[in-house]
Parts: C-alpha cells; structure tokens; sequence
C-alpha cells in the first residue's frame, strides 16, 4: 500500500467514507504557490478549478496579513476594531450604493441563511424560489432546498423550483426575448403556486451565472424579468455570489452587475479571504439595522481581526495586480484557444464562460447533444493524471468546469490547452 492510499484509508475511517473527494485517485496536497500546486511526492499539478484562493495559493501579501494580525491580536466580533470597520466600507463601496452595510459569516451556508432570515422578516414570507439545479448551503433551510444533489430532506412545502434557460439545450429556435419570456414564466406560475397554497414569497435566491447549473451562458433580459415578478409579489432578489462574485466573471466585481439588476441582499464566500474562511452577506442599512433589533444577530468567528485582515490583503491584489483586467485579457485568450479545441474534437458540443470561467459541454456527438457524461469523468480523470485540476458540472455531469486563481496567465493557458487536446483526443 502506498502513503497516500494509507492516508486514504485513515481518512475513511475517520472522517467517514462519503466524505467528498476530487478524483479517482485523490491527490494528496502538501503546498501551493499561484497557480501551482504541489503533492507529497513533489509533483506539480496546474490548478485550473479553485477560486478560493482567489489571488493565487499563499500569495505572500495575503499571508503577512494573516500572519501580522494573528500576531498581534485575534478576537470576537463583538469589539470595535479598525481593519473590520475598514474592511466593511471598503467592501460595501463595490456595490450599488443601496448596499450599504454588511454581516460577516464563516461561510457561504452562513450568509444565505441569513440572507433568507432577512428577506422572511422584511417580506412577512415564507417562500422561496430556486433553480432546479442549484446548491447555496448546507445548513438544514438550504439542504431542504438543493437542487442539485441528493439530500435526505424532503422539498420543502414553502419552495418552489424553476429550470433556468440553457440556450445551448433550450433554444429550439427561439430569439432571446421569446427564450427569457418562456423560463421567466415559471418564476410567475412558482409565485402563483405558493399562493394557492397560501404561502407568500420571501425570495428569489440564484447565482446569477448559474454555476452549479452548467455556468449557462446569459440569457438577456431572463435574471430582469425574473427578479421583477418576484418583487411584485412583495418578496426580495438574493444573489448568491459565492462564486461569480470579487471579478471571476472579468467584465464585474459582481455577477448580478452583467444582469444589470441590483439585488435586495447579496451573499459572498469562497474567494474573500483567499483561503481564510470568511464570508458574509452586504445589504441595505435599514434592513441590517431593523433585522438587527429584531433578531440579536452576531458570529463569533465571522469578520474577526485576522479574516478582515486576509479579506482586506485579497482585495489589495486583487486591485495592485489589475486581475479583473487578467481575468479579460487570459480569459479571451483561453476562450479562443477552446473554441479551436471545439473545431478540432466533434465532442466538444459547446465553449462558454466569461473571464476565468470557463465551462465546455460534452456531447455524444448525435442531433439531440446527448451528454458524454462517461467521457466527461475520463477527460477530467486523465487531466489530473497529466497534471492539470479542472472538475466538472451540470445537471448531467457532462460539462467541463475551469475556474482557476485570478493570476493565471497565458503560459497557464497554453499548457490547459495542450493538455485537454491531448485528453480529449485519447478518450
Ligand atoms: C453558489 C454557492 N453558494 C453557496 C455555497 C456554500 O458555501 P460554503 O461551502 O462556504 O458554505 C456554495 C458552495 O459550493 C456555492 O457554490
């Protein structure tokens, strides 16, 4: 037995055998540095799938940060300190100016879920829309309401779900307008349907970039229309930018800002802290403040002095080293570069994405695109093999997820690309 299927078997015993892991041959990580990461054996893997550490693994301003303010002081929330005050103003400038205070979590589960006390309280609601395919938590509330992978829970009386326009699959023809038309109409029958059943709807909670779903590419109008009905039926527009929020997409800070809608609430996490577990949700101050008295709300972890201070040093990079502008520039040239990927291998049914975001759909090749669900397991399987992590997503498991750190560039890109050629021509 080797080390690693060793510590693969102590792990099961311990932490459980249904605990998640990437890969048919878990890897074993021992350190990271920008876009690289490295094994117990000294072997380099090009890390092409995580936005937690945002501004690239252990960027050393981060972890000076995180190292200084460890060292001088780490606290409840429940004191004044400067770093979260500052950070706070810092993060809540980004957004719409109706957006103007914020609550720190330790996660993203955290945020949503009091995201959806919030709108209950505001809206006097109960109901709650999500996609058909989505995941925003794992707290009981958000379990009950996943989409997108088995839970013991039952759906919940008080939610409803509706499918999002996929306009590689859903298009059949039709324009964008009769497209965002047709799916914003299951967000109108899913508010009818909980006031027949006497419900009244809190709020619409999605991604805007419907990552879990298969990162879709944009239907225009769809998220506009969508948000309308359910504000006209008095309930409140959550976004979830747990990924697609702090640049991911290139074009915005925010996902929501592409869909030119603001929301009531949104709800941050992964990539905040580069690593360092904090999260949080930015809303109006006058929600914050009433939900406040009515609800005494704090989290002894979230926004501490040392996760303000790794938020606040993410956000120094993310600026000093103009990565919003990286995202659009190596996003482009990785975009072209899976397009000709596209052109030369018939199973790449479709390329989508917006800056580093990337998503190709695998097809068997036949008139109705069916998923190459198999083979989308083998070519990320055999990627990793090649040293290269990606994963995949959506409803059929069958589209190729891409999301690496901010700070890749088009050196990365270029081995990305030779690596899936060569995956995607031996499968
Ligand atoms: C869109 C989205 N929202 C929320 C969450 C939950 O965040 P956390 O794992 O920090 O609780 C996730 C996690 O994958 C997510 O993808």
């Amino acid at each position: 037995m080797s080390s690693d299927e060793a510590l693969l078997e102590r792990r099961y015993h311990v932490l459980g055998r249904n605990a998640p892991l990437f890969y048919e041959r878990p890897v074993h990580l021992v350190s990271g540095k920008g876009v690289w990461v490295t094994d117990a054996d000294g072997r380099e893997y090009l890390d092409v799938y995580n936005n937690v550490p945002h501004v690239g693994h252990c960027h050393p301003h981060v972890v000076e940060a995180i190292a200084k303010q460890a060292a001088t002081l780490n606290v409840h929330s429940r004191y004044l300190h400067e770093t979260v005050v500052a950070y706070a103003e810092r993060l809540t400038a980004t957004f719409d100016s109706s957006l103007s205070s914020a609550v720190f979590t330790c996660s993203g589960t955290e945020a949503n879920e009091l995201a959806l006390r919030m709108a209950r309280y505001r809206t006097g609601g109960e109901g709650i829309i999500v996609s058909d395919f989505s995941y925003h938590g794992n707290s009981q509330t958000l379990a009950a309401v996943t989409t997108c992978f088995p839970v013991p829970e039952a759906f919940p009386r008080f939610a409803r779900k509706v499918a999002i326009p996929d306009p590689y699959r859903d298009r059949h023809d039709r324009s964008d307008e009769e497209l965002s038309n047709h799916f914003a109409a299951q967000v109108d029958a899913a508010v009818k349907s909980l006031q027949a059943d006497g419900i009244k709807i809190a709020a619409l909670l999605i991604d805007t970039v419907f990552a879990n779903e298969g990162l879709h590419d944009p239907v225009p109008g769809y998220v506009a229309k969508a948000v309308e009905i359910v504000r006209a039926a008095g309930g409140l527009f959550i976004s979830d930018e747990v990924q697609a929020g702090f640049g991911r997409t290139g074009d915005a800070m925010w996902g929501h800002q592409l869909s030119g809608v603001v929301p009531d609430i949104a709800t941050l996490g992964k990539p905040m802290g580069n690593g360092h577990p904090i999260a949080g949700l930015v809303g109006p101050t006058d929600l914050i403040d009433s939900f406040g008295l009515a609800a005494t709300y704090f989290n002894t972890f979230g926004g501490n002095p040392v996760s303000a201070a790794a938020a606040s040093a993410m956000l120094d990079v993310l600026e000093r080293e103009h990565l919003l502008e990286n995202a659009r520039n190596v996003g482009a040239y990785v975009k072209t570069g899976l397009r000709a990927l596209a052109d030369k291998h018939s199973i790449v049914g479709n390329v989508r994405g917006r800056g580093l975001f990337f998503g190709l759909d695998l097809v068997k090749g036949d008139a109705d695109r069916s998923p190459a669900t198999a083979e989308t397991k083998r070519v990320m399987n055999l990627m990793r093999e090649n040293g290269v992590l990606i994963s995949r997503i959506g409803r059929h498991d069958n589209i190729l997820k891409m999301r690496p750190p901010m700070v890749f560039a088009k050196e990365h890109a270029d081995r990305l690309l030779a690596t899936l050629d060569d995956a995607l021509a031996s499968i």
